[in-house]
């Protein structure tokens, strides 16, 4: 196996877990390399569910060495309480097989607190974040008062440092004519875990040289969607990251040459949860349809997922702005039974034809799209293990899906189970 970066091509919800899961049984080192408990990944290992938020995927499997990379902003309590589930369940967690980077940014209550008080100050406007916090930690990272894990280690810095972070906030919460929040709590809110947390933190970038030079794999596990990328997609609504696999290198502390293959995490429909354009979006019975097949509620908030037909126009733009070398096409099982299928080739936006997705937010609300439309399968492909096991029909619209988005299928997952993937492209081993 090459090292490989494994990113979202749609909205997030494409199934990375388990697509992580099988490649990571080849893989040495799994590193998360941005966002954070936003953030779901789910794997279904012998019958046990196991739902990840900020925990590399890697975890699962014993031996692995998982990676919390600089990019990514940690919630330390949350991070410490999935490591308790994790082991409630039987998993190993130690600071051999977990290394947080020390130069990551941490997520205080502030944080969310900031986070939910934004959302609801923005009424019928919000964006539906995840209210975790997630983008606050980022901006206070950019406008360099944030706080690293680093920090941890100097509790006179860290003091100092959280009541610089709160003169900002402060100002806001005052504003809003709410509580100001104390420095003194927050700083015993990190010192309650600081100890734990520093256990586990060390020079990540080091490490990752290191296992790379001693031909280690390294699998690079992105969070969210290319159309939730601060830059790339549908701003402003979007997470606070570059969830590109471009941001693999910087979110983790290597060079961009070390990312040999870019696997798009893509779902056989589209998902979305949050607000925000969404073309294809099928606010009726298919679309009612997609979502109680493909079970599409939220691993992170448990909100109903807003869905709809395949949208070949996005995925072709997110393999070429994210440089993906080719799909994994997830779910193909939850169109079973329907007796056509919508593709989208295009938009119309104000009389104009696009084959891309424009920039414009006003644009993106008006964009109707243009349908293929394919004959459906009425057999099942509910953990199909070859390609050969698949209706004609479903092979065409496999093949149809790689002609629109000038990708190929490297693989095919049929079911939640790992050991339903079919592989159509041997890029993985050596
Ligand atoms: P935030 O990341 O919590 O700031 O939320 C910003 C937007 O990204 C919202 O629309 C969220 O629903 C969406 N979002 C964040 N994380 C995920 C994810 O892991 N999957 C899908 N959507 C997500």
């Amino acid at each position: 196996m090459a090292n490989v970066a494994v990113i979202g091509s749609q909205w997030g919800d494409e199934g990375k877990g388990k697509i992580v899961d099988v490649l990571s049984s080849e893989a040495d080192v799994v590193v998360r390399f941005q966002g954070g408990h936003n953030a779901g990944h789910t794997l279904v290992i012998d019958g046990t569910t196991y739902k990840l938020h900020l925990l590399p995927s890697g975890i699962v499997r014993p031996g692995k060495l998982s990676v919390i990379g600089n990019g990514v902003v940690v919630d330390p309590h949350a991070l410490l309480n999935e490591i308790k589930t994790v082991k409630s369940q039987g998993l190993e967690v130690t600071h051999d097989s977990l290394l947080l980077a020390e130069n990551a940014s941490l997520i205080l209550s502030v944080h969310s607190i900031m986070d939910q008080a934004m959302e609801e100050a923005r009424g019928a406007k919000k964006l539906g974040t995840t209210g975790r916090g997630i983008g606050l930690a980022y901006e206070d990272k950019v406008a360099r008062r944030g706080i690293r894990v680093c920090d941890l280690a100097y509790p006179d810095v860290l003091k100092e440092k959280i009541e610089k972070m709160l003169d900002h906030h402060n100002i806001l919460l005052k504003g809003w004519g709410a509580q100001a929040l104390s420095a003194e709590t927050l700083y015993e809110e990190l010192m309650s875990v600081s100890d734990e947390i520093l256990k586990y933190s060390g020079v990540a970038w080091k490490r990752l040289d290191e296992e790379h030079k001693a031909g280690k794999k390294i699998l690079f596990e992105g969070a969210q969607g290319h159309f939730l990328d601060i830059d790339h997609g549908t701003y402003p609504y979007v997470t606070s990251s570059n969830t590109v696999a471009g941001s693999a290198a910087a979110g983790a502390g290597v060079g961009p040459k070390m990312i040999d293959y870019v696997l798009g995490i893509t779902k056989a429909y589209t998902t979305r949860v949050g607000t925000g354009p969404f073309p294809t979006e099928q606010e009726n019975a298919d679309g009612e349809m997609l979502g109680q097949r493909g079970h599409e509620f939220g691993t992170t908030t448990g909100r109903k997922r807003r869905c709809g037909w395949f949208d070949a126009v996005l995925v072709r733009q997110a393999i070429k702005t994210g440089g993906i070398d080719g799909i994994a096409l997830t779910k193909l099982d939850v169109l079973d039974g329907f007796d056509e299928l919508k593709i989208c080739v295009g938009y119309e936006i104000d009389g104009e034809t696009f084959d891309h997705l424009p920039a414009s937010c006003a644009a993106q609300a008006k964009a109707k799209p243009i349908y293929e439309t394919m004959p459906g399968w009425s057999e099942t492909t509910y953990g199909a293990r070859s390609y050969a096991q698949l209706p004609a029909a479903a092979v065409k619209y496999v093949k149809h899906i790689e002609e629109l988005i000038e990708a190929p299928v490297a693989l095919l997952s049929t079911s939640p189970e790992r050991d339903d993937t079919i592989l159509m492209q041997d890029l993985f081993i050596d």
